[in-house]
């Protein structure tokens, strides 16, 4: 799997953790571990008692954390398990932070078997849960041509989705797309040249997302995770594109700023009263020093959200 500086570069670093102010007494769970590297510095800023519970959905994830985390085995414990089930699988649990890190990780996108690149050609996958059914071959084998405009426009923002997926249905009337280099290049013939390198990565993202369900599953687990927090404690999101990013800053504004009365109504009249409070009144965006030292930190946005003690 290589050496761990190569698995995944943490994004934030530094402001996720000081955000998340651990302690030694502290009690923190890491949704999406990764490589790791959130979740180690988490547990050294923690020493010597903080506990940390991570999950992944990725089984080499879970693998990789656990060499990583070696040195922190009695305070630490892996699940491969989607975040958006936390609150079953760790019932009781009142916690002082909780950090998801969205999207996938280096080794993911540069591992050609796993098939999330457009720049790589190898089988088309993209099951972050390679236990999971369906892949992105798959769900271009199944769904109609509509429904598959609709997920590269819903998930890509993709402007050519309807060419797009009629070039896909075409192709497929004369054998399946199974490689990432077939659906680059169909994606390269339906749309304009200028165009090109932007739709292969909205397209590539698109499908990811649909056959991860990754919106559905963030949109899900917001309210469940923030049930798992302490009094005073912590939610921390990293996300990469503005479709993690919106229900995050919605659900964030709803519990910070839950009153639904007319904007000229000179009291409030609904006795909503916020549970909590949004600690980053701006996403949190990663200094010019980083984004060239590591350019896939260019489209991060850290938000952050504290319960209140009253709540
Ligand atoms: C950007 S990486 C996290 C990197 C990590 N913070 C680190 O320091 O190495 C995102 C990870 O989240 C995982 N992931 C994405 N959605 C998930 C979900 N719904 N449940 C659990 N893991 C998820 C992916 O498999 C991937 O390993």
């Amino acid at each position: 799997m290589g050496n761990h500086s190569s698995f995944h570069r943490p994004v934030l670093l530094e402001e996720t953790i000081s955000l998340l102010r651990p302690r030694s007494s502290g009690r923190y769970l890491d949704g999406t571990v990764g490589g790791g590297g959130h979740a180690r510095a988490l547990l050294e800023a923690s020493s010597p008692g903080g506990r940390l519970w991570g999950l992944d959905r990725d089984p080499e994830a879970i693998e990789e954390t656990s060499a990583v985390l070696k040195p922190f085995a009695n305070r630490s414990k892996l699940f491969q398990a989607n975040f958006r089930h936390a609150r079953e699988l760790l019932p009781g649990l009142a916690l002082d932070g909780i950090l998801l890190d969205l999207g996938v990780s280096s080794y993911q996108l540069d591992t050609t078997s796993r098939g999330f690149s457009c720049d790589r050609s190898g089988p088309l996958d993209m099951r972050m849960d390679t236990g999971e059914r369906l892949s992105a071959a798959q769900v271009l084998e199944e769904e109609d041509e509509e429904a598959i405009a609709v997920i590269l426009r819903r998930c890509g923002e993709e402007p050519f989705s309807r060419k797009i997926a009629r070039e896909i249905v075409a192709v497929r009337r004369q054998q399946p797309v199974r490689t990432t280099g077939e659906l680059a290049e169909i994606v390269c013939r339906a749309v304009p040249r200028r165009a090109e390198r932007k739709s292969l990565v909205r397209v590539f993202q698109a499908l990811r997302i649909q056959v991860n369900d990754e919106i559905g599953a963030l949109e899900s687990a917001l309210e469940s995770l923030f049930g798992m927090l302490a009094p005073e404690g912590r939610l921390a999101v990293i996300s990469y594109h503005s479709l993690e990013d919106r229900p995050v800053k919605r659900y964030f504004n709803s519990l910070a700023d839950p009153c639904t009365c007319p904007p000229d109504l000179p009291f409030c009249a609904c006795g909503r009263v916020p549970t909590a409070r949004v600690v980053t009144r701006k996403p949190v965006k990663p200094a010019p020093e980083e984004i060239e030292t590591n350019p896939r930190s260019r489209s991060a946005k850290l938000r952050v959200l504290e319960k209140l003690a009253v709540s």
